[in-house]
């Protein structure tokens, strides 16, 4: 719920928008991706909350140019803080706050299911008008229930086989993870258990799409249902430490596999170019865009948080 003084100043365009960074492999970006984003949004005069959900392996601030935050959201799941305002943390950049994530054992896996709606719902009362949720590598089911909560997700991929393989398997959870929650999907449990089985490469008989096809044929209103659900998966993909238009080419083919195999539409909002100034500002625990803003990466990351706006 909104407070009292946004109701009545701006009823209607106050809409905060929830933007999520993912991706199935560790070290592809999504905390440069998270910070950067958030960086822009701020500078382009929003008010912008930074959230580190990488629980156990928390580095958003070193991104963001801050010490370990005090306050964590170990702290508020451990109750030894009620507020959950208290974690905001100011950052060097105006209009942009952090809430960091544990320095503990507090994994994303041992997030109680009633904590992460707890955190949920306090992170969508947040008076922001964007909040970045910096999630952590793999896809432990509420890392994949942040991304689902978010209105936008982003995907971060390198142009590397393993990188791209795990984006597909992130992309197929979080499928999986929509299509369980259409109502009247339960009664076909054993043919969704069979597709989320099938193997990428056993061709398009058993894909996803295919499953979409199948039960609108068995059950047309669970069918119609189902295609809503998808229609509104649009995940925007980001190719990170991009040397040559080939690895700027794998973007369009990941969008072009996901429409036949999944039957959903990605956008592709851009690239990054590999730069030494990335690892040369995390070394210098300085934000990129502050500390390089000669960098190619302004460029790309204009176009993007343009394009992610747009979108
Ligand atoms: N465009 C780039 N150019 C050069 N180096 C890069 C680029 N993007 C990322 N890197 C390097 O990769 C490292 C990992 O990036 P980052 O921490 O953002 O990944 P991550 O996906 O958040 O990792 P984790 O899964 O561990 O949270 C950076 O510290 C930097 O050294
Ligand atoms: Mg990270």
């Amino acid at each position: 719920m909104m407070n009292n003084e946004m109701d009545t100043e701006a009823p209607l365009q106050h809409t905060k928008k929830i933007w999520a960074v993912g991706g199935g492999k560790g070290g592809v970006g999504k905390s440069l991706v998270s910070a950067n984003v958030a960086i822009c949004l701020a500078l382009m005069g929003n008010k912008v909350v930074a959230v580190d959900l990488d629980l156990g392996g928390a580095n958003l601030h070193t991104c963001l140019g801050l010490p370990i935050p005090q306050m964590t959201l170990s702290d508020y799941v451990s109750k030894k803080i009620t507020n959950f305002e208290d974690l905001l943390v100011s950052t060097p950049i105006q209009n942009l706050k952090i809430i960091s994530g544990a320095q503990d054992e507090l994994g994303m896996a041992n997030l109680k299911h009633m904590h992460k709606n707890q955190i949920i719902r306090k992170l969508t009362e947040l008076d922001a008008d964007y909040i970045l949720f910096d999630l952590g590598a793999g896809t432990a089911f509420n890392t994949i229930d942040f991304f689902i909560t978010a209105d936008k997700g982003i995907l971060v991929v390198l142009p590397e086989p393993t990188s791209i393989e795990n984006t597909y398997r992130f992309i197929k959870s979080v499928f999986y993870r929509r299509l369980k929650m259409v109502e009247g999907v339960a009664e076909i449990e054993p043919m969704i258990l069979e597709s989320m089985n099938a193997k990428i490469t056993s061709g398009a008989q058993s894909s996803p799409a295919d499953l979409i096809k199948k039960i609108s044929e068995i059950n047309p209103e669970v069918g119609l249902r189902v295609k809503a659900e998808m229609a509104q998966f649009r995940p925007n993909l980001i190719i990170n430490q991009v040397r040559s238009q080939a690895d700027i080419d794998i973007g369009y083919s990941i969008q072009s596999i996901c429409r036949r195999y999944f039957g959903i539409e990605m956008t592709f909002p851009g690239y990054l170019d590999y730069d030494q100034s990335v690892w040369q500002s995390v070394r210098k625990r300085k934000p990129l865009l502050i500390e390089y803003p000669n960098s190619k990466l302004v460029n790309n990351f204009d176009r993007i948080v343009h394009r992610l706006i747009e979108y």
